[in-house]
């Protein structure tokens, strides 16, 4: 398994390649879960087009020997500022898949955010690294949950909390996928709207899957080898589990009170994940964050929000320079953290870009991902005349089609 792994991991170039990899490789109801977004799926395309919108100033003819990608994020020292984000079922992609992507990150010389959703103990994952590890906090059980889950990652030695704002209800919007969880749903007498997404391997979801088990047998051999995980592993399953029909919702979504609540029980570094316009991030401030991570969850809640390249500007004067500011959506290249970082951002944060390597080869295909974007984001400093991100600043680019009203030259 790792000496295959290893050579699927030399076949990933670029991030297109892991994905199409991972297409491959997933069944496709995963795939899709993994890939899709909300709705139309205008936010995640945004996301990910924005990028195309903002060009360099290079410089030529002062080419640096080295560069330096290091950078200080959140009181840790990362080689370079590209952190994994929370991936709920991680765990699912591949076997043992909570550990291997912390192992990786730390091998790396970075850090990983572990999910609320994670299908591995907190203490288990972090035993794993010896690197950074942070955690991130659904507001599943409301306090009680929360409290029980800030404690445990507290005792584990997380260093950094990132609460979720963003969500509003358990059910993700990724309609890619409704086509299969309508027919369990129906199995299952249920016709409403609200179906949930078939985590689990069940008999009912066996059948319904069979076929697409057999055609993606590596994927079925390596889950049922995993010990089929099908459940939350991040607290006390009471907290976590989908609540009987007709009781309160599992997903209590986050107020500002609950955030100055968690200010007092979690000692370490707090970061508000999910935040998208200037006035959200002030009121994170006044709630004494220390860190904001402008995210739409990947175009993953309600389609139609703002890409999080463009809200980052907003976001970054309105708290000026008195927290760090990190931000994920759509970044697939060592340029585009360049650029982000050009836009006022301390680090980025990748979701789908390591889940597609981590299918596509496990921990060794994570790592691959890890060192695309070093080499690409070296390429882009060496070209740009840059040494290090501090002295990346709007000049490195041009944005003005992306914010016509202002220029490099403003
Ligand atoms: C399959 C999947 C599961 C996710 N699960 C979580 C989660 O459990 N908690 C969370 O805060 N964000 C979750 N996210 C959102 C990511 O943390 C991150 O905001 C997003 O993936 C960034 O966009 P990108 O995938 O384009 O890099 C998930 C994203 C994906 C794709």
């Amino acid at each position: 398994m790792k000496r295959s792994a290893a050579r699927n991991a030399a076949k990933i170039l670029t991030l297109e390649d892991a994905r199409k990899r991972a297409e491959r490789i997933l069944p496709r109801v995963l795939f899709d879960f993994v890939d899709g977004g909300a709705g139309d799926e205008i936010t995640l395309r945004e996301n990910r087009r924005v990028y195309d919108d903002v060009s360099f100033r290079n410089r030529v003819a002062a080419v640096p020997l080295e560069v330096d990608l290091s950078a200080k994020v959140l009181g840790a020292e990362l080689s370079l500022p590209v952190i994994l984000a929370p991936v709920g079922p991680i765990r699912l992609v591949y076997p043992d898949g909570d550990r291997a992507t912390m192992r990786a990150a730390g091998a790396a010389g970075t850090a990983a955010i572990l999910s609320t959703a994670a299908g591995t103990p907190l203490d288990d994952v972090i035993a794993a690294t010896t690197g950074p590890a942070w955690f991130q906090l659904y507001f599943r059980g409301g306090r009680a949950g929360a409290e029980e889950m800030v404690e445990s990652a507290q005792r584990a030695g997380y260093g950094a909390l990132f609460v979720t704002l963003d969500v509003v209800g358990g059910t993700m919007q990724t309609e890619r996928i409704r086509h299969q969880v309508d027919k369990l749903a129906r199995l299952r007498g249920e016709t409403g709207l609200d179906s949930a997404i078939p985590l689990g391997l069940n008999v009912r979801n066996a059948v319904v899957f069979a076929p697409e088990l057999v055609r993606h047998l590596r994927w079925t051999m390596g889950y049922v080898g995993d010990g089929v995980p099908t459940k939350f592993a991040s607290a006390d399953p009471k907290y976590l589990e989908e609540p009987a029909k007709g009781s309160k919702p599992a997903y209590n979504s986050v107020t500002w009170a609950d955030m100055d609540w968690i200010r007092e029980v979690w000692k370490g570094p707090l970061v508000a994940k999910g935040v998208l316009t200037g006035e959200d991030a002030r009121r994170a401030v006044d709630h004494g964050v220390d860190g904001i991570l402008v995210s739409n969850h990947g175009g993953r809640y309600l389609d139609g929000v703002t890409s999080t390249l463009k809200a980052l500007p907003e976001v970054r004067s309105a708290v000026g320079d008195s927290i760090q500011v990190l931000v994920d959506g759509g970044i697939r290249r060592g340029s585009d953290v360049v650029k982000a970082i050009a836009l006022g951002a301390d680090a980025a944060v990748i979701g789908r870009a390591y889940a597609y390597g981590l299918a596509a080869a496990g921990e060794a295909g994570v790592k691959r991902v890890i060192e695309i974007f070093r080499r690409e984001m070296t390429w882009a400093m060496k070209s740009l005349g840059r040494v290090s991100l501090a002295e990346i600043d709007e000049t490195a680019i041009d944005a003005s089609k992306l914010f016509p009203a202002r220029s490099h030259t403003d």
